[in-house]
């Protein structure tokens, strides 16, 4: 898949790209990153891309132009159609979901805002969607860009190894997830659990969908609302 990060600072998002999974995923050409400035779509020596706010206030405000020009370019760089996503805080709440439907798409592209703020008016114009990370402010939206591109990458079919499948995921079947030990058996900080040495796979299985119930019951009671919950979870809940 093709992701394209409109950006002041581009290479942020290059160095974000560059290690572990969505590294791995770039070099086995399972996804392709591509980093655009607006500033090079700018005009006059200044290469201005943003101004004041009308009607006052702290603050600058990103330019229709150069970020109209820039998103020109992005799609006459491929014919595939994107769909164009601004980073904001009034956008909708990002969850793995919506990671997955962004993960199964041939295309998009991540617009990130700086300053104040974009013209709203390129924003009616050219996004088709606004995707938030969470309930605070970022300086700009490249982090939360960094964190699209993380999600959707380690969901593209070979990017992760066997032993890292996403299957087993926090929130892959909507509850978050279970403890995991290694070696030591003994260690003074304490003891891994005896079911996982068992070798009793039903058990093991039982005790760990127990433990993600458990967590996501006493973490994320709104979770636990929206899980499809099997009759067998139902009766563990109850226990
Ligand atoms: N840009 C600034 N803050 C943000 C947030 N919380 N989510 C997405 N983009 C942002």
């Amino acid at each position: 898949m093709r992701i394209d990060v409109v950006s002041l600072f581009p290479e942020f998002i290059a160095q974000c790209a560059a290690f572990g999974v969505v590294g791995r995923a770039g070099e086995r050409g399972l996804l392709s990153l591509h980093g655009w400035n607006p500033r090079d779509h700018a005009e006059g020596n200044y290469r201005r891309v943003d101004d004041r706010p009308f009607g006052g206030g702290p603050g600058m405000v990103m330019l229709i132009d150069p970020l109209r020009a820039c998103l020109r370019a992005v799609r006459a760089a491929d014919p595939r159609p994107a769909r164009v996503i601004y980073m904001s805080p009034q956008g909708r709440p990002l969850d793995q979901a919506k990671v997955r439907e962004l993960a199964a798409c041939e295309r998009f592209v991540l617009l990130c805002g700086r300053y104040e703020g974009v013209d709203e008016r390129l924003l009616q114009a050219e996004v088709d969607e606004e995707l938030s990370i969470g309930d605070y402010v970022l300086s700009g939206g490249e982090l939360a860009a960094a964190v699209v591109v993380d999600a959707v990458a380690r969901l593209q079919d070979g990017a992760l190894n066997d032993a890292e499948s996403a299957v087993q995921d926090s929130f892959e079947d909507g509850l978050l997830d279970c403890p995991h030990y290694t070696r030591p058996v003994e260690h003074e900080l304490g003891t891994v659990p005896e079911v996982l040495m068992s070798g009793n796979h039903a058990r093991i299985a039982r005790w760990r969908r127990m433990q993600s119930l458990g967590r996501t019951w006493l973490r994320r009671p709104d979770l636990v609302d929206e899980a499809a919950l099997t009759p067998a979870d139902r009766a563990l809940l109850e226990e």
